[in-house]
């Protein structure tokens, strides 16, 4: 099945991307890994005719905003994000009317719909770059992730007013089972995606993104760590660091994994046929496409 892709890949002109929450076998036949700003980034310059796009709806959708002539195929539709779901459209309407005189800075993690409603976006690479780019009295909405806004205020002593989203992978990591795990491994650092809950985030030795966590991981002198985000990211961090050892925090009892049920949509049987059939290809609609692409081109021009 791997050739099957690689080779289909090659005849249709396709470039494939993936998250690091994707599976080994899909990150290794990637022309591309990355976080979700390195993959909008990478997007934006693929001049390939299709755009595969291993990981979810909107980091599908944000490459075809980014890069609308090129046909963008996600795997499987049903993969999606409860952070993106925990904010309808019309629910945020009514919320941004309640706040007149903020601006909306929106997490990348959300609908198209709700990236026309936002001023700018951000990702967990750059949140705080994007915040702080704006004076100190701006007066912002953050969307949807209660998590990292919260964090960010407090990085940056800001009071964004908060939507109260949460991802249900990241936020269900228990303070008490971290706890524990520190305990036994009193030498391992602990190093956890923003979107943790906040008890989480006090514990950690280091916050952030899927990136910044493996650059961290490479480059630090520590040979154990904790790791609360994704199961995905073991991968690409073991390959990094085949000397070090990470020990994935679970996302309960019953399992030593913390598996993104969307991200893991994607299998490499669903690879193949969207490529074969060019199916299911992300389509929106222009005017929100549009709309859509200034608060996204604002965030990459602030990232430069
Ligand atoms: P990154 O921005 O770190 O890639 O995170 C994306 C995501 O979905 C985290 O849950
Ligand atoms: Fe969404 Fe959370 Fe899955 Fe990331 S890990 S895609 S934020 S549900």
């Amino acid at each position: 099945m791997r050739d099957k892709v690689l080779q289909l890949a090659k005849e249709k002109n396709a470039v494939i991307l993936a998250h690091y929450y994707q599976t080994p076998d899909i990150q290794e036949i990637a022309d591309f890994k990355g976080d979700s700003l390195a993959l909008a980034q990478k997007a934006s310059e693929v001049d390939a005719d299709i755009i595969l796009f291993a990981g979810v709806h909107f980091m599908a959708e944000t490459a075809k905003i980014l890069n609308p002539t090129r046909k963008v195929l996600l795997p499987d539709l049903e993969a999606g994000c409860s952070l993106a779901d925990s904010c309808p459209a019309d629910d945020f309407r009514k919320f941004k009317a309640l706040h007149p005189d903020h601006i909306v800075i929106s997490y990348i993690n959300c609908t198209a719909e709700i990236k026309t409603l936002s001023d700018v976006i951000c990702t967990s690479g750059n949140a705080v770059q994007i915040v702080e780019s704006f004076p100190k009295d701006q007066k912002i909405i953050f969307a949807p992730d209660k998590n990292l806004g919260r964090y960010i205020n407090e990085v940056t002593g800001r009071q964004m007013v908060l939507w109260d989203g949460t991802c249900e992978v990241h936020d269900i990591l228990s303070s008490e089972r971290i706890m524990k795990m520190k305990i036994e491994n009193p030498d391992a650092v602990l190093i956890a995606h923003p979107e943790c809950a906040h008890p989480v985030l006090l514990l950690a030795d280091f916050v952030g993104s899927t990136t910044a966590m493996l650059d961290y991981t490479k480059n630090s002198e520590s040979k154990k760590f904790i790791v609360a985000t994704e199961t995905g990211i073991l991968h690409q961090m073991q390959k990094d660091s085949p000397d070090k050892e990470f020990l994935i925090v679970p996302a309960d009892e019953t399992c030593s994994c913390n598996d993104c049920a969307y991200m893991k949509l994607n299998t490499m049987e669903k690879l193949y046929l969207a490529l074969k059939n060019e199916q299911p290809e992300i389509i929106l609609p222009d005017d929100v496409m549009e709309k859509a692409k200034a608060p996204i081109v604002r965030m990459l021009d602030l990232s430069r």
